[in-house]
């Protein structure tokens, strides 16, 4: 599939407008003061669509609401506001089992969701007995075949998960989040704990599996350099917020918000040879219990000017590509962004057999 074509297709997983907000209670002082119970904004009215077959990358400094779009998403956790949409029906908060089973997580550390006291074989032929995705005497073949899917051998069936390196592992958790054959992959920092060489092993499966079966992925990472080569679009959220999105090609090519830029600038590999060079950003992200009035990234903004201090920008099209663009930034300035000499160049990646 083509990045180009992707936004041309109905989605199939949406996230409609989505705010999460986590109260903070109220501490001692609080109720002597009679102060208002206060509240985190972990997402502020969030759109996001997850296209057939693509994957779409969401990127952002820890504390930009990544995991908690995932959660949303997968149902773990119920929006204050907002919907999700699954095939163009809104899903109730508490999802019927179906549903539920055609969107499936992983996460960061696969040794925590993997039962150190089960063979992976037990784990595999449990879920898919318990699910009924294959008839019984097809059970113990099927787990063979999705082991086969994520690179591994029948000897994993006899194996305990402290037997496997972590880049084992990880294939492990995809191989059980598969196992009940589902359309939609959302894969929560799924390399961050792995060595370099390792991550692109894993990055090289979740490619194939797109390809192989299919499959959508949302997949998270702090490092938009993670992403480059295997998304087909890439979303950039900032304190709860999607501030740019667009096609891989498109976002690295003229990266269109001060973050993105940032970002890009604050890897050494893809600094070299880029204008991004010059655009660096200081300083933490402000509270999420008081998130800025106005354009929510000024207090770090380098092009921050007064009218950024009292207008929100929304997500709009990034000129010259116009009004069908597919290609969309939260920024009131992108005219003042310094132009792009060079494309942020390529990053070789390193392999491992592991
Ligand atoms: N259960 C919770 N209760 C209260 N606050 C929460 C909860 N979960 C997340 N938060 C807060 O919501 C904000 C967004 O958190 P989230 O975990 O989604 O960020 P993230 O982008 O995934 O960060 P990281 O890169 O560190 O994983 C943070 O300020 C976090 O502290
Ligand atoms: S709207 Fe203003 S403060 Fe916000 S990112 Fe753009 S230039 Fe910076
Ligand atoms: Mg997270």
């Amino acid at each position: 599939m083509s990045s180009q074509t992707t936004p041309a297709q109905e989605p199939l997983l949406r996230g409609v407008d989505v705010t999460k907000r986590y109260r903070a209670g109220r501490s001692l002082g609080d109720r002597l003061g009679r102060r208002p119970e206060r509240a985190l904004t972990a997402l502020d009215g969030v759109s996001v669509d997850v296209y057939p077959s693509e994957v779409l990358a969401v990127v952002g400094e820890s504390g930009s609401g990544k995991s908690t779009l995932a959660k949303v998403l997968v149902g773990s956790e119920i929006a204050t506001s907002g919907s999700v949409v699954f095939e163009g029906k809104a899903l109730s908060p508490k999802r019927h089992s179906v549903d539920a089973r055609r969107i499936q997580m992983v996460f960061q550390d696969p040794y925590s969701s993997l039962n150190p006291r089960l063979t992976i074989g037990s784990v595999l032929t449990e879920l898919l007995r318990y699910h009924q995705i294959v008839p019984r005497n097809e059970v113990k073949a099927e787990a063979s075949r999705l082991l086969a899917l994520v690179g591994l051998d029948d000897d994993a069936l006899t194996a305990y998960p402290s037997q496997f390196s972590g880049g084992q592992r990880q294939r492990l958790a995809i191989a059980r989040a598969l196992a009940v054959r589902p359309d939609v992959l959302i894969a929560d920092e799924p390399v961050s704990a792995l060595d370099v060489s390792v991550q692109a092993t894993i990055l090289d499966l979740v490619s194939d599996l797109r390809d192989k079966l299919g499959l959508s992925v949302l997949f998270i990472a702090h490092n938009l350099a993670v992403v480059q080569h295997l998304s087909q679009r890439v979303a950039v959220m900032y304190l709860g917020r999607i501030v740019e999105i667009g096609t891989a090609p498109e976002l690295f090519a003229n990266p269109s918000h001060p973050y993105t830029r940032a970002l890009i600038a604050s890897i050494p590999r893809m600094r070299e040879g880029s204008v991004n060079s010059a655009f660096e950003v200081e300083g933490e992200p402000p509270s999420p219990y008081a998130i800025p009035v106005g354009c929510r990234f000024h207090p770090r903004c380098p092009l921050a000017t007064d009218e950024c201090r009292v207008t929100d920008p929304q997500l709009a099209p990034v000129a010259p590509e116009g009004a069908g663009s597919t290609h969309l930034s939260a920024c009131l300035r992108v005219d003042a962004l310094p132009a792009v000499q060079n494309a942020t160049r390529t990053i070789p990646v390193e392999r491992s057999s592991r």
